[in-house]
């Protein structure tokens, strides 16, 4: 009947209780939460005033909030000109204190991005790195004689398209850059370099912060001899959702073993403060080589970011043999975690269906592991529509089908103009995937994804098994039926989640209680059930 899959461990605080980052985290994307100026961008006093949404209304544990660093915003923060300041567009370092003073005060902990790959090239550091040859910097960054024929040194490739590499007349040599020519490469092999980068992150630690998002975790570490990539022998083909990146195999330009020596660094300088935290940004599909990002002894990120989720095809056998592998892959005491949106991704209403965000809900607040809800996705927001040519996003504007603006458009709190975004004369930065849903309409109906949403993260306060309990698959239902049993020191909670637009009959291993459904109450006790179309329920055996 079961297949059991975990050994349950739970990762404690100093205090002995589970870990904070054992609970929800909700990621911000500050540009687009919450415009406290009127100028149509979100800052973070604008986030301070939401705070008690997410604290109490909503319920979760912490909040991640995407770069807020001085950048030129050629990727919207993720190219950083200083790692130990505030951007003037989303405020001040007096605002962030207050941020972490009044999060604090409401028990909710304060991730934030930490981009080590690169840096902007308005970086202080690169502009010395590329004045001269000899510049004491200039071993900061990648930089590389060119090739002999006169063109880069190696065939690497940038994830924004075309060569990472780019040519600097006044120094003769190319520098690298995995993404745009904007984010130059830091050289983590220089010990500088590390020390340097290890005291930005006592900086926001001493500030107060409780953990960190690591931005491309893998990349920071490259092949030392830049010998080329070799040639996908079978790459998808070039268009719809697949640029010329895909053309090799991308086994020299990061995840060089001398990675992990670099996160074993990084966790120890967080460690040293006592109950911090690190999530790495690692896309990487084989099971064990994502795994090794945590370290045989836990020593390296206390999670590497569990991508798989987000482009499985929304079947029950898609989503169980990708939560089975991810327990199989976990070291010893690790501790999972599940995505099914960021801000670099098509929104999960539109990725797997309106009809389905209700299910998604219930999915990823009920497995095993930390879940990241994605800003708005609890109120089931769907991609905005971006007209041709208005991209904002420089991946958009180079592969109009890779526009990551759809999914970063403002959130919606009210339904009036502006929709409590900004005030109603203003303009935001992007326009609003829609104008019929809100905070305010979705609050007071029963019905609503945010009240669903509410609803299950009051369960999981209630019910902790749901939250912290070991994950059991039941196997032995209906193949389109996807159930887990969660269990914690004799209490139990079952999960049947109806992966069909068709009903579903399904058989629980005992006589049970509903304690949630996505679709119509249940009165009765009962072990057999018909699901409706894409209905999830949570169930719990009678007598509890
Ligand atoms: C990460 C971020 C993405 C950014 C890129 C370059 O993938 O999530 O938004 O564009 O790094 O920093």
């Amino acid at each position: 009947m079961t297949e059991a899959v975990d050994t349950p461990s739970i990762p404690c605080g100093a205090d002995g209780n589970p870990a904070w980052w054992t609970g929800i985290i909700y990621q911000i994307y500050p540009r687009s939460f919450a415009d406290s100026n009127s100028n149509g961008i979100g800052d973070l006093t604008g986030i301070t005033g939401q705070l008690n949404y997410l604290s109490g209304t909503l319920g979760i544990d912490a909040i991640w909030i995407s770069p807020f660093f001085p950048s030129p915003m050629a990727d919207f923060g993720y190219d950083v000109s200083d790692y130990v300041d505030v951007d003037p567009m989303f405020g001040s370092l007096s605002d962030f204190d207050d941020l972490i003073a009044e999060a604090h005060r409401l028990d909710l902990r304060v991730i934030i991005d930490w981009v080590p790959n690169h840096s902007s090239d308005q970086h202080a550091w690169f502009k010395e790195s590329r004045s001269t040859r000899d510049n004491p910097k200039r071993d900061w960054y990648v930089w590389r004689d060119p090739a002999p024929d006169g063109g880069p040194p190696n065939n690497w490739l940038s994830i924004f398209g075309g060569i990472a590499w780019e040519f600097d007349d006044t120094t003769g040599q190319f520098y690298l850059h995995t993404f745009l020519k904007e984010q130059p490469e830091l050289n983590w092999r220089n010990p500088e370099v590390e020390t340097a980068m290890l005291d930005t992150l006592r900086f926001w630690l001493d500030r107060g912060v409780d953990g960190f998002r690591v931005d491309v975790a893998h990349y920071l570490m490259k092949d030392p001899a830049f010998r080329d990539n070799p040639i996908n022998p079978s790459p998808r083909p070039v268009g719809k959702d697949r640029h010329d990146y895909d053309t090799q195999l991308h086994v020299y330009d990061n995840a060089h073993t001398d990675i992990h020596t670099v996160h074993r660094r990084i966790r120890s300088v967080i460690d040293d403060y006592g109950d911090r935290f690190s999530i790495g940004e690692i896309h990487e599909p084989d099971w064990d080589a994502w795994a090794s990002y945590y370290g045989d002894d836990l020593d390296q990120l206390h999670m590497p970011y569990n991508f798989s989720l987000l482009w499985v095809p929304w079947t029950a056998e898609g989503f169980r043999s990708q939560i089975v592998a991810q327990e199989a892959a976990l070291p010893t005491g690790a501790w999972p975690n599940h995505v099914f949106g960021n801000h670099d991704e098509s929104r999960l209403a539109t990725r797997f269906g309106t009809d389905r965000v209700r299910a998604a809900a219930v999915l990823l607040l009920t497995l095993r592991g930390t879940p990241t809800i994605y800003y708005g996705d609890e109120l089931g927001l769907v991609d905005g529509v971006i007209g041709p040519g208005n991209e904002q996003d420089p991946w958009g504007k180079l592969y109009p089908d890779l526009n990551r603006d759809v999914c970063r458009t403002p959130m919606q709190w009210t339904p009036d103009p502006g929709m409590g975004f900004t005030n109603s004369t203003s303009r935001s930065w992007l326009p609003y995937a829609t104008s019929d849903t809100s905070v305010e309409t979705q609050i007071g109906d029963p019905n609503s994804t945010l009240s669903l949403y509410r609803t299950i993260i009051e369960l999981r306060r209630v019910h902790t098994e749901l939250a912290l309990g070991a994950i059991t698959m039941l196997t032995d239902n209906p193949a389109n039926v996807l159930s887990y049993a969660r269990t914690l020191e004799g209490a139990v909670s079952y999960v049947a989640i109806n992966f069909t637009d068709s009903v579903q009959r399904f058989v629980f291993p005992c006589v049970v209680d509903q304690i949630l459904t996505t679709h119509a109450h249940r009165e009765t006790s009962f072990s057999e059930v018909t699901l409706a179309a894409d209905e999830a329920i949570v169930v719990k055996p009678v007598r509890w």
